[in-house]
Formats: structure tokens, sequence, C-alpha cells
């Protein structure tokens, strides 16, 4: 039998917390008759107001496992990827939000910590960076610096096409590049029809390793938001480059959406039960979320899920802040605040339970007083790494934390594919329980309003430059 993600809620009841005195098994309950009906809708693919953006139905990445593996758009992905980086040492994946996490998280989570560093870790893969989700102009002149335009292969992925931060490194990068190289190795994924990027593949001739039977894949398909892209080409094609097994991923994903995703029952579906339980936090004036795990790979994820949950719920006045944390890092850091600051606090737990280098064996080391040698339980790294979480599982919870805990298996694509289809759900059902539309995202249109206004594009409104300008100065910022 293969292995399967466990989630336990446990946790995360009879902790009082704000308003709460505890979440109750009763709390839940109350809340499991709305989620049955999202599992429902969501598994039917129903237009309903809370899932539609600009009037379309964004639920087409729950059956995209299956279509996709039902069209081994994997194996066309895999063998496109391999030709796109064939002679390059260094991949540059370029994209914002959604068009960057999922990709990122999977990579993070499923290769060599140390490729970068390490040609002997990666195997024949190249290394696999990322730009775009912040324009820190020294961070992109170094990366390029350290970068050889001979040896390098770019992906540009926004579904919209005009995301000005994604737009500005397509242009940096396309220069950087040449118009030869650019042509054979910058490919971009992007709405299938339309968009600025879409007319940039059109006119500058790129995506040529694309070959027509992937071309249907190789875009962010209608009624996938960005943050739902993660198992479509716009998180896959750097995955496939960096040398993961697609295919385990899709068959993970479907697994999760066939055996749990799709049952109206809470015992059987994890996804309804962590969306009750994060609804329940909410309603009860929980503030903060923190994301937290014990392994380094999947900090990725952690990234990942920050965005998906507050860009999807953070809206109407309610809404959870998320705060990513490792262990042990984080229990020397903000671990204080957790343990006796404010009691409006829940962690979920991305418990992965079994490393691949179990064996990490403590060497003794006689007259040193850290009192390591005599520690009875504990001969290995893997063994610490476990008593770290059980510690702060126990701390947290007796102060007044509640935890729950997604338990990872392994890191392996099949449970990393089961992950992130849980996770997607689990948003959608929760936004349909608090009635929020979980797959918009309004607020993000504020900012770039007031930063056309700055830059004078087209179609801005000058009015709110003058507005910014006013704002700042009057704070001593200009
Ligand atoms: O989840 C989302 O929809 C957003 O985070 C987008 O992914 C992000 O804004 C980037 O958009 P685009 O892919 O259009 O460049």
């Amino acid at each position: 039998m293969m292995a399967r993600i466990a989630y336990e809620h446990r946790g995360a009841l009879g902790v009082p917390f704000a308003r709460s005195r505890g979440l109750t098994e009763g709390d839940l309950e109350t809340l499991y008759a709305a989620g049955a009906e999202a599992v429902r809708l969501l598994a039917e693919e129903r237009p309903h107001p809370l899932l539609m953006d600009g009037g379309m139905l964004m639920t087409r990445w729950k059956r995209f496992p299956e279509r996709a593996m039902a069209e081994d758009m994997a194996g066309k992905l895999t063998r496109a990827a391999r030709r796109f980086s064939r002679g390059a040492g260094d991949i540059v994946s370029v994209g914002i939000g959604g068009s960057y996490l999922g990709g990122a998280a999977v990579v993070q989570a499923l290769t060599h910590s140390q490729s970068a560093m390490a040609a002997k870790a990666r195997g024949r893969a190249p290394r696999v960076h990322f730009l775009g989700e912040q324009l820190d102009p020294d961070l992109i002149a170094e990366k390029l610096e350290a970068l050889d335009p001979d040896r390098t292969a770019v992906i540009v992925i926004s579904k919209s096409g005009t995301t000005t931060e994604t737009a500005v490194m397509f242009r940096l990068m396309a220069d950087w590049l040449g118009p030869a190289r650019m042509r054979e190795r910058l490919v971009a994924v992007t709405d299938a029809r339309s968009g600025a990027l879409r007319e940039a593949v059109r006119r500058y001739g790129l995506n040529g390793c694309i070959d027509a039977d992937l071309a249907p894949f190789f875009n962010v398909p209608d009624g996938i938001g960005g943050r739902f892209s993660a198992l479509t080409a716009a998180g896959l094609f750097a995955v496939a480059a960096a040398g993961i097994d697609v295919e385990a991923l899709l068959v993970g994903a479907r697994c999760a959406e066939e055996e749990w995703c799709r049952r109206p029952e809470p015992a059987a579906n994890m996804a309804l039960r962590r969306a009750a339980v994060r609804a329940a936090f909410m309603l009860n004036e929980g503030a903060v979320e923190r994301l937290v795990s014990n392994s380094w790979h999947l900090g990725g994820i952690l990234s990942w899920a920050r965005q998906l949950y507050p860009e999807s719920d953070g809206k109407d006045g309610r809404g959870l802040s998320a705060v990513e944390a490792l262990y042990s890092r984080e229990a020397h850091s903000d671990g204080q605040l957790v343990a006796q600051g404010p009691r409006n606090i829940k962690e979920v737990f991305y418990l992965l339970e079994r490393f691949t280098r179990t064996d990490l064996a403590i060497p003794a080391l006689e007259g040193i007083a850290d009192g390591l040698d005599k520690t009875a339980a504990a001969h290995s790294v893997n063994q610490i790494n476990r008593a770290v979480c059980e510690a702060l599982l126990y701390d947290h919870i007796t102060r007044g934390v509640p935890v729950d805990v997604w338990r990872i298996p392994e890191r392996t694509p099949f449970v990393i594919g089961q992950l992130l289809q849980s996770e997607m759900n689990a948003v959608l059902i929760e936004c349909l329980i608090l009635r929020i539309n979980g797959v918009n995202q309004p607020g993000v249109a504020g900012y770039k309003n007031a930063m056309f206004g700055l830059l004078g594009r087209e179609g801005s409104d000058p009015a709110l430059a003058g507005r910014v300008a006013a704002l700042l100065g009057s704070l001593g910022l200009r």
C-alpha cells in the first residue's frame, strides 16, 4: 500500500483561545453540514457565485490531474522539459504569487537541498532558480551576474500576462538572452488565448520546444486561478526540468481527489475537517494561523499555503494572518510569543514523519557537558528532531495554542501531490462554509492601481498618483 497523508485535528480541540473555551466536536459538527454541501458543489463543478471569477467557474483544478493523466501530460511535459533544458546548467523560473509558489514548493520538497551548490547532488538535472517575486534590483542584477546566458533556460509564467513584476522580468530576461537564444531557451506559460505574454509567444516565436500535442496543456487553463495552478504546466514545467516525477505527483493529487476530497462525510474527508477547524477558529476570533514544519524541505509548501489561504479567505473583514515557521528555528525566535503572547494563535503542523537520513548518528564525545552522552532515548539527529516536535506540540497545546496536524509519511511526489490537492480543496470548502468567494482577489488591485498611477501607465487614474504623493509627503516619506 502506498503511503497516504493523514490529518489529525484532536490537538485543536479543547484548547481555550480568544472567545472560545476550547473547540469541541460539537462546534465542528455545526459546520460539517455546510462543509458537506461545499464538497458536493465542488465535486459537481456547478456554477456558484462564490466560485466564480470574472464570470468563470474556477474549480477546474479539481479534475485536472485526472484529465492530464488521461492525455499523458506528464510524459509530454517531461520530454519537452528535457529538450528545453538540454545543455542548460541553470533554469530561471519567473513569476509571482500563484504563478511561482507552487512550482517552487514542489522543487524545494523533492530535490536535494544543496542542488544549487553541488552537481553531484542533483545528477544531470539543472539548478532551478526563481525570480520576479520581488523587484529588488540588487538581487536581480546579482543573480544574472552569476548566471551564463549560454547555459541558462528561462520559464516565464503569468496567467494574465500583464502582472507588472513578471512583465519587467520577462523583458529583462529576453534582453539578457538576446533574440536567438530567447527563441530556443525561453518558454512562456500563460493564458491559452489572450494577454500580453500570449502575444509575445506569437510575435517572437517562443515555445519552439513545445510539441503540438503538448500545446493544449502548456498554459494556465481556463477555470484555474494562479494559486490553484501548481499541478498545471505553470508549476510542473520547472518541476519536470528539475527531474522530478511529474506523473507520480499527478497520481498523488488524483488519489487525494478520489479517495477523500469528494466524500461528504467528515470522517472520510481530511480536507473537510481541516476546513471546519480553520473556519471554527476564525468564527471564534482566532487571528493567526502558523504554518509550521520540522522539515526544511517542506518550507516551500508553507510559503505556498501562506498564499493559498489568505489570498482566498482574507476578505469581507475576515481571514487569518498566516505565519510560516520552521522548527526548531522559530522555537528560538517568536516561539516566545507563541508560548506567552496573545491567545489568538493556532498552528497547523506539517509533520514529516520519515526522513530519508534517519541514521545520522550523534557521535560520542567524552568530557563535554552538553548532556548528549547521557540522553538515553536519542542516538540520532532524527530522534532528537522528533523529540523537538513532540515537545513543541505538548508545550503549545498545553499553553493555549490549538494545533492540527498534517501527518506526512514521507517526502515523495505521490505524497506531495496528495497534500497540494487536499489543501486546495480545504481552502475552498472553508470559504464556502464562511460564504466567502475564495477564487478571486479583488484586494490585490488596490496596490496595482496606485502603482499604475505612480508609473503614469496608460489608462491609470492620475488623481491617484497625487493622493499617494500627498499621503507619503504628510508622513515624511517623500
Ligand atoms: O493566485 C493568484 O491568482 C495570484 O496570486 C496570481 O497568481 C498572481 O497575482 C500572478 O498573476 P499572473 O499569473 O496573472 O501573473
